[in-house]
């Protein structure tokens, strides 16, 4: 589970509700019960809105819905497995209406060139890039006209590092999905974030040394010298679900990383 702070009382919640326009608002938010989705997640409810979370397993929703509700959030959820045409297509069969898609959930293996293992190579793609593009394809007929689509990338699609070219090529595709579906779904906005090494769930589930070496080579090389957190990229995603005149657009959390 999350190892940062998030809201978990209902004053927070209240409190931290602002006029952002998001108030009475509906987000869709697939991966919304881990790490960055569950930041946007939580930045959107606080902001007044209503989301509705997807994920591979009911538990973990039946979980972070509990948490949301005993927070005094509003949010339903309905699992849905990315990399599947039929479950995205079944998660949205569920929705009437949206105002906002977010839709980071993907698991995925990165591997090399040279590597034999097909499964492997293809699973960014079939993941992200796919689970993405069905994921709009779906919400599209159902989302307001002031309404905007968040896509996710990642900095390795601006920068790639070695070893891992399937991956960053599915970081750069789904860039360019945001550019195309800027012009076939406005007035809706598109746009995607790409962000850097950020110390979320993802890697706090993986071994320590293996976070700390890669943690410690990655801040190395930003202009910034740290990794991101969760709500950095949160307030990315937030700003570009509201901001009226920015469409086909990919906004960097990522600390300087694709500086030259
Ligand atoms: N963290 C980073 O450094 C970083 C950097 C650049 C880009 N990103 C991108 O950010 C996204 C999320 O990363 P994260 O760090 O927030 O990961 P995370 O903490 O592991 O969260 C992943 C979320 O996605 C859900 N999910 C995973 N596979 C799914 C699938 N096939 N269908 C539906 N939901 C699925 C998970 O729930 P279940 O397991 O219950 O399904 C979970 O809610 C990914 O697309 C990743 O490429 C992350």
């Amino acid at each position: 589970m999350n190892a940062l702070p998030v809201p978990t009382h209902q004053a927070d919640y209240q409190t931290r509700q602002k006029a952002t326009g998001i108030s009475g608002k509906t987000a869709v938010i697939i991966g919304g019960t881990s790490g960055i989705g569950r930041a946007v997640a939580n930045r959107f409810i606080a902001a007044g809105g209503a989301v509705i979370l997807g994920g591979r397993s009911q538990e973990t929703l039946d979980a972070e819905l509990a948490r949301i509700a005993a927070a005094g959030g509003t949010a339903s959820g309905h699992v849905v497995d990315m990399a599947a045409r039929e479950s995205v297509a079944a998660f949205f069969a569920r929705i009437p209406r949206l105002d906002y898609l977010f839709a980071p959930g993907a698991a995925y293996q990165v591997a090399s060139i040279h590597s034999d293992d097909h499964e492997a190579v293809e699973s960014p793609f079939r993941s992200k890039f796919w689970g993405q593009y069905h994921a709009v394809r779906e919400a599209a007929p159902k989302i307001s006209a002031d309404g905007a689509i968040v896509l996710m990338s990642g900095a390795a699609g601006a920068r790639p590092i070695r070893g891992a070219s399937a991956y960053a090529a599915c970081n750069a595709a789904i860039e360019g999905l945001g550019r195309s579906l800027a012009l076939d779904l406005a007035p809706v906005r598109v746009n995607t974030v790409s962000p850097g090494t950020i110390d979320s769930d993802l890697w706090q589930r993986r071994p320590a040394e293996l976070r700390a070496h890669a943690f410690d080579s990655y801040s190395r090389s930003t202009a910034l010298g740290r990794v991101g957190g969760v709500d950095e990229v949160a307030d990315a995603v937030l700003f570009l679900f509201g901001n009226g005149y920015t469409t086909g657009t990919t906004l960097f959390v990522d600390g300087g990383y694709v500086l030259p």
